[in-house]
């Protein structure tokens, strides 16, 4: 029995930088093309060598894949795919002994249609115990889900219509179920019992429905109907018998939630109900799209910024951040917000503009490399399901070619192509052909290369995340924006008492000038951190300059100084 832990025990998190992964993707340790456990083991030290503490891993569960693992058929076990049970310990010891710590995915607002419970659940009856564990209806509403078109799938063998709010072969549990909540309660203790750290919580707003599941009203079908499905009505209720599993162990809780507004998720971080030591917000993801990567519009800094000044300045002292510019779900951030052109430039600035927010920073397999989005011939080349519902279902007046431009903007196969680790065949991902195509250019973007250039995309992580490590004012102290109308430079202070850490980041294309907001030029000031080793000169003291300064494409610099 795990002993009660005080609420601070857990607060490891704030100091953490986590680095994540998708196994399957990562590392291929058994020659089969897929990436696995026990490639993991193997990378252990490489993900110490970042200055990661701390490991979430997506999904590792037995899946028929047609979510990549987030259709789950058995949630006390390792998919065959990526080893077993004993694969997995091994991992989590040394991840231990290295002094990392192991979240796992917890992913209980829907199931696999193959898991036993659905399949006991289809076939009815008055005294099935499996009877409501899903959520069953003689008449559809008008939902669609978010990943397959109608929310509602007529089952052959009930003779009744289930709820998934993804793909068909996700059904929706029906949280409002006590013995639901009983099983989840059973799954977190067997993580915990087996020592893992704590749950990334697969969108969580989602898992209580509004009453009587009435009918989305509004233009776009998706985010009219929303509302019914978000921040239910029992969500916090749900969740605090979650929590007071958690709270045993001293578990760590990030949330996931879709679409969620920063005054929502204060609910979830704060106060009576807080149930979540973290959430991920999808707000800054919106800077180049609206709701969806599929729906494309121009890249805009001024919307990442405000989206990124919205979480910090209401989160402040009140709940702690999650930061990210990659995971599974998003096409590569270079290719998005940074430019391919200026690769090492602009993914060392985007480093710089988000690994020092208040928060913890969170960095996704490949991302500390520079890899960027791929580009497919086909959509039969695609395999991810929304990129292929997507495609089918929007804009289909446009051409083959258009369609498929969106597609390599959006596409979440383009963060799950293989890990590149080498020049060698396959990226050094396998020695065999990979389950997935390996981006084309890992010959110049793979990790082995990125450890000769000590200028380059993965060091400058290795020196931001030491940097971080070692200041209170980066990891507690406050933030404040400068210049927020500026459309290219994001600039911003980090502070504790006397001590002051400015965050100044071009994202433009050519060289610009760039004044100084009133009261710091003339300010003695130290240079600890630059993306342009050849032009500035870290360590270096000195005035800040009243005529402002020159930046060059994507320079991004943090200077050190007290303030009075
Ligand atoms: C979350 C996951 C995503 C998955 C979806 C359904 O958004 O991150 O990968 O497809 O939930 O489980
Ligand atoms: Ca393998």
């Amino acid at each position: 029995m795990a002993v009660k832990l005080a609420d601070d025990k857990r607060e490891w998190y704030k100091t953490a930088v986590f680095y994540q992964i998708w196994v399957r993707s990562f590392a291929d340790g058994n020659h089969d093309g897929i990436g696995d456990l026990y490639g993991v083991y193997d990378k252990l030290d490489y993900i110490k060598s970042l200055g990661a503490t701390a490991i979430w891993f997506n999904p590792l569960y037995p899946s028929p894949n047609a979510d990549y693992g987030y259709d789950i058929s058995d949630y006390c076990d390792i998919n065959p795919e990526f080893g077993d049970m004993d694969q997995f310990k091994k991992v989590l010891n040394r991840a231990h002994e290295l002094g990392m710590k192991v979240v796992m995915d917890l992913v209980v607002n829907h199931t696999s249609d193959e898991h036993p419970w659905f399949k006991e659940s289809r076939k009815g009856g008055d005294d099935n115990p499996y009877r409501d564990y899903y959520i069953w209806r003689d008449k559809p509403n008008n939902w669609d889900s978010l990943f397959e078109g109608d929310a509602w799938e007529y089952d052959d063998v009930r003779g009744q219509y289930y709820l998934h709010l993804f793909a068909k072969k996700q059904p929706d549990l029906n949280m409002d179920n006590p013995k639901v909540r009983e099983e989840v309660k059973n799954i977190l203790r067997f993580w915990l019992d087996l020592g893992v750290d704590g749950f990334r919580e697969d969108v969580i707003n989602f898992i209580s429905k509004k009453e009587g599941l009435p009918n989305g009203i509004g233009f776009i079908p998706v985010i009219g109907q929303m509302h019914n499905y978000k921040d239910g009505p029992h969500i916090h209720e749900y969740l605090k018998e979650f929590r007071e599993v958690c709270d045993e162990y001293g578990a760590v809780q990030i949330g996931e939630g879709p679409m969620t507004t920063v005054d929502s998720a204060l609910n979830y971080l704060s106060g009576r109900t807080k149930s979540m030591d973290m959430m991920f917000s999808f707000d800054h993801m919106t800077a180049d799209c609206l709701f969806t990567e599929y729906m494309h519009r121009p890249f805009k800094l001024i919307r990442l910024k405000k989206a990124l000044s919205r979480w910090q300045y209401k989160l402040a002292d009140r709940a702690w951040n999650s930061l990210y510019l990659e995971n599974h779900d998003h096409p590569r951030v270079i290719s998005r917000y940074g430019s391919e052109k200026f690769h090492r430039a602009s993914g060392t600035c985007l480093a710089t503009a988000y690994m020092f927010l208040k928060g913890t920073p969170f960095i996704y397999q490949g991302q500390e490399i520079g890899m960027t989005n791929i580009r497919l011939k086909s959509i039969d080349d695609y395999v991810d399901v929304s990129s292929k519902t997507n495609y089918n279902k929007y804009h289909l007046k446009e051409s083959v070619a258009s369609r498929l431009h969106r597609i390599h903007l959006s596409s979440r196969d383009s963060a799950r192509t293989p890990m590149q680790w080498d020049s060698r065949d396959n990226a050094g991902f396998s020695d065999v052909k990979p389950w997935f195509f390996v981006n084309p250019n890992y010959k110049d973007i793979n990790v082995a290369a990125e450890e000769e250039r000590p200028d380059g995309i993965l060091n400058y992580y290795r020196t931001c995340v030491k940097l971080r490590a070692k200041s209170k004012t980066l990891i507690h102290g406050s933030y404040k924006e400068y210049d927020p109308e500026n459309p290219l430079v994001y600039m911003y202070e980090r502070n504790l008492g006397k001590e002051s850490y400015i965050i100044i980041c071009s994202f433009a294309k050519e060289n610009i000038p760039f004044m100084l907001p009133k009261g710091f030029a003339g300010h003695t000031a130290k240079l600890v951190l630059t993306n342009y080793p050849r032009k500035r000169k870290t360590g270096e003291i000195g005035i800040l300059p009243k005529k402002g300064l020159r930046l060059s494409p994507y320079e991004a610099m943090v200077i050190k100084m007290k303030r009075k």
